[in-house]
């Protein structure tokens, strides 16, 4: 399956996907890297790996529905079967959702339902919660929403910060992202009825 990956910023998740994908047996491959910022990092480690790049800035569209069209275009013109979500910052429109349903996936770095949106590691600590983690679920056009494909869970040490809780759980997610990617491009997860559906997948 040919895959697209959109970003914001450090791209450590994208690169996670990148080096999975270079073993030949890996269902998918990662076709191009889409930036709604020309600054994001993850652009010159995508280069590095010598796969496409695109920078396509909200600025330079007049509104939300022609930036995700021209996004929308941008991924025909790379022929992407699959988009995944890594650490793109901006929620997308329900039209171009709609377009990419059940074929587009997101890492959200915490246990959905509990904290979506932002600063997931602070309120985590705040809240108390003795195990926190990440998800990757298919989107939905609301945010963090959507059924969930894989999880996975990390302690919440005593002596944890912000900083050490969040690496502690980025490491996870460079585990489970390619993991769940690896599931939907073989067609064992799937999105049906706003619930994922499971087959050939053992627990
Ligand atoms: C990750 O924590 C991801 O779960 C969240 O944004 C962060 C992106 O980090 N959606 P990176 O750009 O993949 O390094």
């Amino acid at each position: 399956k040919r895959v697209a990956v959109l970003i914001s910023g450090r791209g450590s998740n994208m690169a996670s996907l990148i080096a999975a994908a270079i073993d030949p047996s890996f269902p998918a491959e990662i076709v191009g890297v889409i930036s709604n910022r020309a600054d994001a990092r993850g652009l010159e480690i995508a280069g590095a790996h010598s796969i496409a790049t695109q920078v396509v800035s909200a600025r330079d569209y007049d509104g939300r529905e022609a930036h995700d069209a021209a996004i929308h275009e941008a991924l025909s013109g790379m022929k992407a079967e699959i988009v995944c979500l890594a650490g793109y910052m901006r929620l997308l429109s329900p039209e171009f959702v709609q377009k990419w349903k059940g074929r587009m996936i997101n890492i959200h770095p915490a246990l959905l339902p509990n904290f979506r949106g932002l600063d997931t590691h602070a309120r985590a600590l705040a809240t108390g919660v003795r195990v926190h983690g990440c998800t990757v679920h298919f989107v939905t056009p609301e945010m963090d929403d959507g059924p969930i494909i894989a999880q996975a869970a990390v302690p919440v040490l005593i002596s944890d910060t912000e900083e050490t809780l969040g690496e502690r759980v980025l490491k996870m997610e460079h585990r489970l992202y390619p993991r769940a990617l690896k599931l939907l491009a073989e067609g064992r997860a799937r999105m049906s009825n706003g619930a994922t559906v499971f087959t050939n997948v053992a627990d």
